[in-house]
C-alpha cells in the first residue's frame, strides 16, 4: 500500500483542515450544547465539494477518490463529529449507492443536487426491531400500477429531517425474506411521508437523528434503485463504504482528543513539573498516539482497496472496529489526563468522549464488525 498521499489528496486534506479550523471550531461547542443543526457550515461544505468527494464531476461530485474522502473526513471529525457524520452519510450511504445503482435519469435527479451540496440524502434501513438484525425489515412497498405504496417506520435516521431524499429499504416480497427487500428513493414532501420525531442524544448532538414514517406513501416505480429484491445487497454494499467513513470519523475524534490531552500535559503542573513528565501520563499519551496511527493505517488500507476495485468488506469492518474502540479508549484517557477539568464542558474533551461512543454503535456495532471479520477468517 502506498503511504504517500497524492497532490490532490493533500490539497483536499489541507482545505478540509483549514475549513474545520476557521469555520467549524468556533461553533462546535455551541451547536453541541444547543443540539442545533449547522445549516450554514454544511452549505459551505457543499460549496467546497466535501459532500460528494468521490462522485464524478458529471454528477455534481468532486471526482476525487475514497482516500481523499477519508483524509478530509478525519479533518472535519478532529474538530466536530456532528459535521463529520452529516458529511459521511451524504457521501457514503446515500451518494455512493445512488451513483453505483442509479440509472442516468436517477443520477441526474437524485444524485447531482446531493453530491453538489444543494440538498442532502439520508439512508433509511434501521427499524425498531431491525438494528443489528437488519434483514428483519417490516416496512412494506406494495406495487400499485406504476407506483408502490410504502408503509412503515424507520428509526435513528441520520439527517432524516434535513434530507430532501431518503434511500428507503422495504419488503416488496415478504415471502422471500432478505431477497424480497428493495430500495427506493423517496422525496421529501411526498404525501404519506413524514418525520415523527427528532432524537435528543448523548453525542453528535448537532446532527439530525430522526424517525421517519410512511403511510401508504405513493412512490413511483421510477424511484426504485436497482431491481426488486436487490435492496439488501445495495444496503450492505453501502454500509461497507460507510464503515470506512465512520472509521475516519473515529480517527478524527481520537486525534482531536489526543491533541487536547497533549497540550494539557505540557501546561498543567503537578508535584513541581508539567504532568507530561510523569511516566503514567507519558504512557497514556504513547498508547493514544500508537493506537491512532494503527487506526488511521487500517482506514487508509480499506479506502485504498475500495479505490482499487478490490474486495474491502473485511478491511472496512476491521478499520471501523479498531478505530471505534480506539476513539472510545483515547477519549476516555484524554478526560483522565485532564483530571477534574476533563469532566467539565469548558475543556471540550468531554464532548469528544460523548461523541466517540456512537462510533461503536452505528453502521454496525463493534460486535457486528467482529461477526463480519470472524465469518471471513473462518470462511463461513
Ligand atoms: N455486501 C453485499 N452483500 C452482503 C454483504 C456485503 N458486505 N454482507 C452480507 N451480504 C448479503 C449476503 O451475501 C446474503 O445474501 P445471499 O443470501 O444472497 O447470499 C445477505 O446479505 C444476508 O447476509 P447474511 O446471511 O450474512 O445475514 P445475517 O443476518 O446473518 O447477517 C449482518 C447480516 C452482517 C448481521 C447485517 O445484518 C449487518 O450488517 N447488520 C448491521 C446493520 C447495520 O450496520 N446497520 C447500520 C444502519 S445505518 C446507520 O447506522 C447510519 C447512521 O446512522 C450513520
Amino acid at each position: 500500500m502506498r503511504l504517500e498521499l497524492s497532490e490532490e489528496q493533500q490539497m483536499i486534506q489541507a482545505m478540509a483542515r483549514e475549513f474545520a479550523e476557521s469555520a467549524i471550531r468556533p461553533i462546535a461547542a455551541e451547536i453541541d450544547r444547543e443540539a442545533r443543526f449547522p445549516h450554514e457550515t454544511v452549505k459551505r461544505m457543499g460549496e467546497l465539494g466535501l459532500m460528494g468527494i468521490a462522485i464524478p464531476e458529471a454528477w455534481g461530485g468532486s471526482g476525487a477518490d475514497t482516500v481523499a474522502y477519508v483524509v478530509a473526513l478525519e479533518e472535519i471529525a478532529r474538530v466536530c463529529a456532528s459535521h463529520a457524520v452529516i458529511m459521511s452519510v451524504n457521501n457514503s450511504l446515500y451518494g455512493d449507492p445512488v451513483y453505483k445503482f442509479g440509472t442516468a435519469a436517477q443520477r441526474e435527479r437524485f444524485l447531482t443536487p446531493v453530491a453538489s451540496g444543494h440538498a442532502q440524502g439520508c439512508f433509511a434501513l434501521t427499524e425498531p426491531q431491525a438494528g443489528s438484525d437488519a434483514t428483519n425489515q417490516h416496512t412494506v412497498a406494495i406495487r400499485d400500477g406504476d407506483h408502490y405504496l410504502v408503509t412503515g417506520r424507520k428509526l435513528f435516521i441520520t439527517s432524516g429531517r434535513e434530507a430532501s431524499f431518503a434511500l428507503v429499504f422495504c419488503q416488496t416480497d415478504r415471502a422471500r425474506g432478505h431477497h424480497g427487500i428493495s430500495a427506493f428513493i423517496v422525496e421529501k414532501g411526498t404525501p404519506g411521508f413524514g418525520v415523527s420525531k427528532t432524537e435528543d442524544k448523548l453525542g453528535i448532538r448537532a446532527s439530525d437523528t430522526a424517525e421517519l414514517v410512511f403511510d401508504d406513501c405513493r412512490v413511483p416505480v421510477a424511484n426504485r434503485l436497482g431491481e426488486e429484491g436487490q435492496g439488501f445487497r445495495i444496503a450492505m454494499g453501502a454500509l461497507d463504504g460507510g464503515r470506512i467513513g465512520i472509521a475516519a470519523q473515529a480517527v478524527g475524534i481520537a486525534t482531536g482528543a489526543y491533541e487536547k490531552a497533549l497540550e494539557y500535559a505540557r501546561e498543567r503542573r503537578s508535584f513541581g513539573v508539567p504532568i507530561g513528565q510523569h511516566q503514567m501520563v507519558q504512557w497514556m499519551l504513547a498508547d493514544m498516539t500508537t493506537a491512532i496511527e494503527g487506526a488511521r493505517l487500517l482506514t487508509l488500507q480499506a479506502a485504498t482497496l475500495k479505490d482499487a476495485g478490490k474486495p474491502y468488506t473485511t478491511a472496512a469492518a476491521m478499520a471501523k472496529l479498531f478505530a471505534a474502540e480506539t476513539a472510545m479508549k483515547v477519549t476516555t484517557d484524554a478526560v483522565q489526563v485532564h483530571g477534574g477539568y476533563g469532566f467539565i464542558k469548558e475543556y471540550e474533551v468531554e464532548r469528544y468522549f460523548r461523541d466517540a461512543k456512537i462510533t461503536q454503535i452505528y453502521e454496525g456495532t463493534s460486535q457486528i464488525q467482529k461477526l463480519v471479520i470472524a465469518r471471513e477468517v473462518l470462511g463461513s
